[in-house]
């Protein structure tokens, strides 16, 4: 199967082609419950999908699954949990469940409740992942070499022991927050005519987190080609599937626009991401 494509079918057609343990990470965001459409496409065969999965990921390979539940008369479908033991009981690793923190906005969920804020991040392992590169951009409260010293022990004796020190700074927690909407999930006008784009950089730190370069990253509900997009400029091959037409249409822009500039922008990315962002920006401004 030729890598680096987008495909615009079903995720199983693609799937189909694919040999097993093929994918190192898959990192996605389906459609949640009946919460939006998609020009028509929902989310059907959710247990084909997850079994296809667990078949063309690797040993060791990880796969990001991004959802919510939709709340109907004060009643939320647990959509999510349930897709979360589904994943399990098919011989998935819950690794971690992560939260995808976001500013309230709009009519989410119930106007009884507490402002809705979050979605889950499962991070489910094939095994145990094969590749754990965490971010460490949290900062210490104080920053500690290591040194030794001795400890008496009940005994009376005395205990030679190492004591490890603090890096300036640790690894984050399990809850990522990032900012939405136009100028803040992409910087990409075109990414804004799909209805629900994830951020980039939600996608940018999985995909640095659980892959390393030259790893094949797929997204199976490509949407507007976040997915594709962030692994191509962080030197990882790609496969995308999105089974609207149109919203292929996005993704193979999104890709045209920045292709030129994936090598230098490579570099960039696996410093500071921020940075990143900024330069991505200034090439396409160049190219324009
Ligand atoms: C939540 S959106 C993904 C958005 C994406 N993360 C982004 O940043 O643009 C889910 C997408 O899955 C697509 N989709 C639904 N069923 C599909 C299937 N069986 N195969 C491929 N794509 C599908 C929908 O058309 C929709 O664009």
């Amino acid at each position: 199967m030729r890598l680096n494509e987008i495909k615009p079918e079903n995720c199983l057609d693609t799937m189909k082609m694919m040999d097993d343990a093929f994918v190192d990470l898959v990192v996605t965001s389906p459609p949640y419950d009946e919460m939006r459409e998609y020009e028509g496409y929902k989310l059907e065969d959710f247990e084909k999908i997850a079994s296809d999965l667990y078949r063309v990921v690797k040993d060791g390979g990880v796969v990001v699954w991004v959802t919510g539940d939709q709340t109907v008369k004060g009643n939320e479908s647990g959509t999510s949990f349930r897709q979360a033991l589904y994943f399990k009981e098919i011989g998935f690793n819950l690794f971690d469940t992560m939260i995808y923190l976001k500013p309230p906005r709009g009519a989410v969920g119930d106007n009884r409740t507490y402002w809705q804020s979050f979605e889950y991040m499962f991070v489910f392992s094939k095994g145990q992942p094969k590749t754990i590169n965490l971010i460490k951009d949290r900062k210490n409260k104080e920053s500690r070499k290591g040194d030794s010293g001795t400890k008496r022990l009940p005994d009376g004796s005395l205990y030679q022991h190492n004591r490890g020190g603090y890096e300036e700074y640790g690894r984050r927690t399990n809850v990522w927050e990032y900012m939405i909407g136009n100028g803040h999930s992409s910087s990409d006008k075109i990414a804004h005519q799909h209805p629900a784009i994830f951020p980039e950089k939600l996608a940018h730190d999985h995909i640095l987190s659980w892959s390393n370069e030259g790893d094949l990253v797929y997204d199976p509900f490509l949407g507007s080609g976040t997915v594709v997009l962030m692994a191509m400029l962080n030197g990882r091959n790609y496969l995308g599937s999105e089974i609207n037409a149109n919203y292929c249409e996005i993704a193979k822009e999104r890709l045209r626009r920045s292709r030129p500039s994936t090598e230098s922008r490579t570099k960039e990315s696996q410093t500071c991401v921020s940075k990143e962002t900024q330069t991505h920006e200034q090439l396409r401004l160049l190219e324009t």
